[in-house]
């Protein structure tokens, strides 16, 4: 059995996991005025930027004060954004939270106007829905939820939901294929797929919360029908080569009949929010979503049971390995630590404190992999060597020679050195401090804040980096991500900010659950059903 840091066997983990009530959890939480609002002057700054010089195309180029709507960042990826001001609508929930009523206002003014029909750019279904469907819904939920107000106009308001609908109906030809595996790639003009044979599981595994969502608000079964047809594929994966361990699986799915053709995975980028979203189904509907919180568990066990890893030169460090069929690759992401959070969550949602503390372990991990660095910002993807495997295992090569002394000191080494903005380490710093209410994930929360806003600000915004091992960050990509407002933004305030009803609880009274692109969705009911 691998070692866990963290104590205690798996087997006790399992028992756990479906557990006799225990203690009711008194979490008393701190605000932080003067960081909050720090945070809150970033997002200005941001926003002011975006507004200039972008507004409303997709994305500023702050060192340039230019816009973007199509981009290439570090990796030759095409990132398509739809040229529907993705900032904007990405930004709205972050707005609606602080309470900056007169860029709620720019937004909602935007956000009549979008023409969801027609795109210059290919649209991603899964990027396209988690943006901008999960950042409509959101604004929809908050503004007729706890951010009701009296002085707004109510037909203002349901503009929001119409243009999401409009949105989705544009969007739902992409589910029209045999086994009803949505193909991820669609033209507009009009809307029609791309053609592709396969599809991705976290691609597919990530429409589930915000078309379910969509269907509970216009009492229209058919957006939610379609998704979760999509996500009962990956539910019950099939041939035996989806799922390498129980819960744990391949990464592409075929449009023709849903089997997979691969067991290569992992919990970063490409399948990742498909683990997020199978805990989250159950928190926004017990009723409804119990076989997601099943095969939730399944993949959690399995984490704990088969992944988990330490590296030889810091073995109190937890990572989380990838896998090729049952082979282990000692090789993760910054996209991958969100895992501390969503582990977190799921402890706090089954009562279960064993994946809460084994989450907490995690997020000590991916704390390690920004206080290690030049900037104290942690890069896109980190390598180690496992310490219970054998050091001359092919799969468990050792740091290269120009990273070993790194390697000695820092538990990893550094396989991409980029910073796109990204959120996770922070999201999980937030997951961490609404489980706990300790204070120390508030000051690694503003640690990593400072440093990126350090590095990253520059010109009329903040940027993307070249390299957060180097002082500076080693150049600016001269792109300011949209989830920069929606997702960084958002968790670094909330965890300094008052309590709200749109703040994480640990005491089974969430009124919100949030997307993965931290867009707060309302519970099914109001008010979370699962009790202690
Ligand atoms: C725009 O899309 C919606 C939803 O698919 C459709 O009902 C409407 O007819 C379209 N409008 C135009 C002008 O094509
Ligand atoms: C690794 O080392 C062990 C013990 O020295 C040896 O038995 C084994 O054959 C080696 N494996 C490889 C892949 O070199
Ligand atoms: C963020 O960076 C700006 C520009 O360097 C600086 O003026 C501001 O004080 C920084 N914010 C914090 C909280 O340090």
């Amino acid at each position: 059995m691998r070692p866990l840091s963290i104590g205690g066997s798996a087997a006790l983990l399992l028992g756990l996991a479906v557990a006799a009530p225990n203690k009711p959890r008194a979490v008393t939480y701190t605000a932080n005025q003067r960081r909050a609002n720090a945070v809150k002057e970033a997002f200005q700054v941001s926003w002011d930027g975006y507004y200039k010089y972008a507004f409303p195309h997709d994305s500023l180029q702050p060192v340039t004060n230019a816009y973007d709507d199509d981009r290439f960042v570090y990796s030759p990826a095409l990132l398509p954004r739809n040229g529907w001001g993705a900032s904007a609508v990405d930004a709205f929930s972050t707005a609606l939270v602080m309470e900056k009523w007169d860029v709620v206002d720019q937004i909602l003014e935007h956000v009549k106007n979008v023409d969801f029909n027609t795109t210059t750019t290919e649209v991603s279904l899964f990027e396209t829905t988690i943006r901008y469907l999960g950042g409509l819904l959101s604004a929809y939920d908050l503004l007729t939820g706890p951010l009701k107000d009296d002085e707004q106009d109510p037909a203002q308001v349901q503009t929001i939901l119409d243009q999401a609908t409009r949105l989705a109906d544009n969007l739902k030809v992409a589910f029209n294929t045999p086994s009803g595996v949505p193909d991820n790639i669609l033209y507009f003009n009009p809307p029609r797929q791309a053609g592709s044979t396969t599809n991705g599981v976290a691609t597919v595994g990530t429409l589930v919360l915000e078309w379910t969502r969509l269907s509970d608000l216009t009492n229209n079964p058919e957006y939610a029908k379609l998704a979760q047809k999509g996500e009962s594929y990956l539910l019950r994966p099939k041939p035996a080569l989806g799922e390498p361990f129980p819960g744990l699986l391949g990464s592409k799915i075929k449009l023709s009949d849903g089997e997979f053709v691969d067991g290569n995975g992992g919990w970063g980028g490409g399948t990742d929010s498909f683990y997020e979203y199978l805990i989250k189904m159950y928190l926004y509907d017990p009723s409804r979503f119990r076989e997601y919180r099943d095969r939730w568990i399944a993949a959690a066990e399995s984490t704990i049971k088969y992944i988990v890893s330490h590296p030889t030169t810091r073995p109190e460090l937890t990572f989380l390995a990838m896998w090729r069929g049952k082979e282990l690759r000692f090789i993760s992401q910054h996209l991958a630590c969100f895992n501390g959070g969503n582990f977190i969550l799921g402890g706090l949602t089954l009562n279960a404190p064993a994946y809460t503390a084994f989450g907490l372990a995690l997020v000590e991990g991916c704390r390690a992999t920004y206080t290690s660095t030049a900037t104290k910002i942690g890069p896109e993807i980190f390598s180690w060597q496992d310490a219970s495997q054998p050091l001359n295992a092919t799969n468990n090569p050792p740091a290269p020679s120009d990273q070993a002394a790194f390697y000695a000191s820092s538990g990893f080494w550094i396989s991409s050195g980029a910073y796109v903005l990204r959120p996770e380490v922070i999201e999980s710093y937030y997951y961490a401090y609404r489980a706990t209410g300790d204070k120390k994930y508030q000051d690694w929360a503003w640690e990593a804040f400072l440093a990126v806003n350090k590095t990253c600000r520059i010109g009329s915004g903040y940027s993307s980096v070249v390299d957060v091992n180097k002082e500076g960050g080693g150049g600016f990509y001269n792109f300011q991500e949209s989830f920069w407002f929606a997702e960084v933004l958002k968790y670094s305030y909330l965890i300094h900010a008052e309590d709200a009803p749109w703040q994480v609880k640990a005491d089974h009274s969430n009124e919100f659950v949030y997307n993965t692109e931290a867009h707060p969705i309302r519970v099914a009911g109001g008010r979370e059903k699962i009790r202690r």
